[in-house]
């Protein structure tokens, strides 16, 4: 496998209005190959958006370089498709209008975007709902159609910035198990942000721990556990607990790190 994204000593500092330097990231080298589902996880603050914002080229990194298939990152590119938290849909536009969106900005004609919005809104259970608006729509399925947008333009990459957050357990273990087969079919790779251990542990085929602020990567794992996964596994149930008590180092070390701006 080849690598997707490539990233060499990275640190990133924001500075705020009083030019007080926030050490975010630092000492950050991370190669994701293709096609590997990679979860990042880490205590609140410790620059799992920010990580995935510089991946996603919407931020700059302080030091350090981003290499995306190959080239060096300069701004977000067409071949990586975004999903956050907050579903993110453009509340005047129905679902088939949110979805044909990416397409619109790549100039597709108009029979055939709608032709491919439709095919995929069918795929994920929302052919009923084409003409609704966002807030005519449950948490879950807003979030189905905010993932049928970003991969409406058939992207490489998937950044996913804790998309499940927001809903409930059940419709969460839904969504978990469409997004393990969407990606088992489509073989694209992703990169998932979650607050969860357990859910990383389910999804992923690796997962990065961060350490509390300034952010630097505490753990890296490949999970070899088979797909579909089962919660009640043994092997599950050992990953899921060396995650959590590095978790709770990472945890804990909040309390007792200072930020220290290296730039
Ligand atoms: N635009 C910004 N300007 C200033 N500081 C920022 C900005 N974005 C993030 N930060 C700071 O960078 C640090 C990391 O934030 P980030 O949002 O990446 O954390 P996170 O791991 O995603 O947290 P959470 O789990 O709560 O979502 C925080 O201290 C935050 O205040
Ligand atoms: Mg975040």
């Amino acid at each position: 496998m080849d690598q997707i994204i490539e990233i060499n000593g990275l640190s990133k500092t924001f500075f705020l209005e009083k030019k007080q330097a926030v050490c975010a990231l630092r000492n950050i080298d991370l190669n994701i190959k293709d096609q590997e589902f990679v979860c990042l996880i880490g205590p609140s603050g410790s620059g799992k958006s920010t990580l995935l914002r510089l991946m996603e080229g919407l931020i700059k990194p302080s030091t350090g370089s981003i290499k995306v298939m190959d080239k060096p990152l300069e701004k977000p590119i067409s071949q990586a498709g975004m999903v956050f938290q907050e579903y993110s849909l453009l509340p005047w536009r129905n679902i088939i209008d949110n979805v044909v969106l990416g397409l619109e900005f790549r100039k597709m004609a108009k029979k055939e975007r709608y032709e491919k919005a439709k095919d995929i809104l069918k795929k994920f259970g929302l052919e009923d709902f084409h003409e609704s608006f966002p807030y005519e729509l449950s948490g879950g399925m807003k979030q189905r159609a905010a993932i049928a947008r970003a991969i409406a333009t058939s992207p490489k990459i998937l950044y996913m910035d804790e998309p499940f957050g927001a809903l409930d357990a059940y419709t969460r273990f839904q969504m978990q198990k469409e997004l393990i087969s969407f990606w088992l079919g489509e073989k694209r790779t992703i990169v998932f942000v979650t607050h969860s251990v357990e859910e990383a542990v389910f999804l992923g085929t690796r997962v990065i721990i961060m350490s509390a602020r300034p952010g630097e990567i505490m753990g890296d794992f490949h999970i070899d556990l088979p797909y579909p996964r089962d919660r009640w596994n043994e092997e599950f149930a050992e990953y899921f607990k060396r995650l959590m008590d590095l978790m709770n180092r990472a945890n804990e070390g909040k309390m007792m790190k200072g930020c220290v701006n290296n730039d």
